[in-house]
C-alpha cells in the first residue's frame, strides 16, 4: 500500500497549494490513505473546525498536529467530536482528543496513525516518547496493519534515536515541526521508512513560514514580538511511502515538492 504524507500546512498560501496540487498528486501516486499535519493551517497558529473539515472534504484521511494543536480554542471541543483529527499522544490523560486514528484502507488493511511530540527544545514537558511509544504498541498490538508515526520534534538526534528506537516495529517514523525539509529519507535496516523532517507547506520566503521581519527583530532586539504568517507563494512538501502491509513495514520512501 501507499501512504501519501504531506508536512505542516501553513496558513492560507499553504492550505491553497495544497487545494491546487491534491487531486493531480493523488493521481499520480495512487496513496491508500493521505495523511495531513494541519498543526499551521489557521495563520500559522493551529487549526479551526472550519478549517479540518475542510481538508477532509478535499479528500484527506487523517490530520495530525503538534505543538500548535491548543492555539485556537474552538479545537478543544472538536477534537472530541472528529476522531481522524489527532493531537501528540503524550499528553496527561485527560487532555481532549486521542492521540491516534485507526484508518480503514479500501483495501480494508488498518492503518494507525500515530502523532507524538518530542522533548528536546520542546516548550512543553510530555511524557516521554520512547516509553510512550512502548504502551502505544501494547494498545495497537492486533489492531492495525500498518503503523505511521509523525514524530512531531525539533532536535534531529532525537528525531534519528526515535526512529531506531522503533525500527522493524512500525512501518514509517517521519519527522515533523522544523519546517525544514532534510534529505535524509531512508529505510531503515529493519525495515522502517524515515526521514527526519518533511518540512512544511507553506512560503518559503519567510523566516519557518513566518514573515522575515519580526522575526528578525526579535532576534535583533531581543524584545518580545508578535510574528505573522508569511502569505507569499507556498510550496507543498511531502513524502510517499511504500508499505508492505503483510509485514507491515516499508519498501520505500521518496520526498514530493510542488
Ligand atoms: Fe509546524
Ligand atoms: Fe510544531
Amino acid at each position: 500500500m501507499k501512504i501519501l504524507f504531506i508536512g505542516d500546512i501553513v496558513g492560507k498560501s499553504g492550505r491553497q497549494v495544497l487545494t491546487d496540487n491534491l487531486k493531480a498528486l493523488k493521481n499520480q501516486h495512487q496513496p491508500d490513505i493521505t495523511i495531513v499535519n494541519c498543526e499551521n493551517a489557521a495563520a500559522g497558529f493551529g487549526v479551526t473546525p472550519k478549517i479540518a473539515q475542510a481538508f477532509f472534504e478535499l479528500s484527506c484521511d487523517v490530520l495530525t498536529s503538534g505543538n500548535h494543536i491548543w492555539d485556537r480554542k474552538e479545537i478543544f471541543d472538536y477534537i472530541d467530536t472528529e476522531p481522524r483529527l489527532i493531537r501528540p499522544i503524550n499528553f496527561p490523560p485527560a487532555t481532549p482528543g486521542n492521540g491516534y486514528f485507526i484508518h480503514l484502507a479500501a483495501n480494508n488493511k488498518k492503518v494507525a496513525v500515530v502523532n507524538i511530540m518530542g522533548q528536546v527544545f520542546m516548550a512543553t514537558n510530555l511524557t516521554c516518547p520512547f516509553r510512550t511509544m512502548d504502551s502505544v504498541l501494547e494498545q495497537l498490538s492486533g489492531k492495525a496493519d500498518v503503523i505511521f508515526v509523525d514524530f512531531h520534534a525539533e532536535a534531529s538526534s532525537e528525531k534519528q534515536a526515535f526512529a531506531h528506537y522503533l525500527d522493524g516495529k512500525v512501518a514509517v517514523v517521519v519527522g515533523t515541526h522544523t519546517h525544514v525539509p532534510t534529505a535524509d529519507e531512508r529505510i531503515f535496516p529493519n525495515g522502517t521508512a524515515f526521514i527526519s523532517d518533511v518540512g512544511m507547506t507553506g512560503d518559503y520566503n519567510s523566516v519557518i513560514g513566518m514573515k522575515p521581519q519580526p522575526s528578525l527583530n526579535r532576534f535583533l532586539t531581543k524584545l518580545p514580538q508578535r510574528l505573522e504568517v508569511a502569505d507569499g507563494l507556498a510550496e507543498l512538501n511531502g513524502v510517499v511511502i511504500e508499505v508492505d502491509e503483510t509485514t507491515g513495514l516499508s519498501r520505500s520512501i521518496i520526498r514530493i515538492k510542488c
